[in-house]
């Protein structure tokens, strides 16, 4: 069970993050921080003591917290995170998770996005990204050894993030999206494997017995209903132009 989450607000300027998905809108602030704010009440009301810290001035992308650090029940490692533009916004998370958790850090020339990271019981995927390199793998997967627990690289193809294609929802089962539905480090589990149109569905989120999906895949929430959990449907259309979505916005420990 996950009891607390740390967040970060948004900035005014985040529309200077990166991102390469290009549309006809470009990002409302206003509708963000409201998309943002019932994110967190959401997580609020799934069991979670949000710890919501400032906007980060330098960094835009900063509200996308994930990226900064994996935490265990036994540690919180902080990431370096792959992005030369997002590069220092860990320094202002170790403080934060150093309250709740020993910290241990990734270094350079290792570098690790805590989006490339997907934790399954005492397993740990880490996505091999242009964020994440073998280096930073093999530092993260070292420091989750020595507290018990094993972990594979996958190579994350297409995609920002190895969450951006393949999440956990809980009983043994993986959300996936097509290219990750025969990967033979993904075998042992049960997939549900999502349609092309509906692929950014992929980034859903389990939060103890609830699971937070972006609003607008009818055929995903179809096929996640099987597994008996609470379908809370979430607007991501700002994050979403960021190349962001619901993992992004947390860490749940
Ligand atoms: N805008 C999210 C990222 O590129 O890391």
């Amino acid at each position: 069970m996950f009891t607390h989450a740390i967040a970060r607000r948004p900035g005014k300027n985040f529309a200077q993050g990166l991102t390469t998905s290009f549309n006809a809108k470009p990002p409302q602030y206003d509708l963000l921080c409201k998309q943002h704010e019932t994110y967190l009440e959401t997580i609020k009301s799934c069991g979670l003591e949000v710890t919501l810290l400032d906007p980060l001035p330098d960094y835009p992308d900063a509200y996308f917290v994930e990226d900064t650090a994996v935490v265990t029940p036994d540690v919180a490692v902080i990431t370096n995170p792959g992005a030369k533009a997002r590069n220092g916004e860990e320094d202002f998370m170790a403080p934060v998770l150093a309250g709740f958790r020993k910290t241990e850090h990734i270094l350079a020339p290792g570098t690790v996005d805590g989006g490339d990271v997907l934790q399954v019981g005492n397993h740990f995927f880490i996505g091999l990204s242009e964020r994440t390199n073998k280096e930073g793998a093999a530092q993260l997967g070292r420091i989750l050894e020595s507290y018990g627990n094993t972990w594979a690289a996958v190579e994350v193809g297409a995609g920002l993030h190895f969450k951006s294609s393949v999440n956990y929802v809980g009983k043994n089962t993986l959300l996936v999206t097509a290219d990750f539905a025969e990967h033979a480090a993904l075998s042992k589990y049960n997939k549900i494997v999502l349609e092309k149109a509906e692929a950014y569905a992929a980034n859903t989120l389990l939060v103890n017995e609830h699971l937070l999906m972006p609003v607008g895949y009818p055929d995903t929430r179809k096929q996640l209903k099987v597994l008996g959990f609470d379908i809370i449907e979430l607007e991501t259309s700002e994050v979403r132009k960021m190349d962001g979505g619901l993992t992004c916005m947390s860490i749940r420990f």
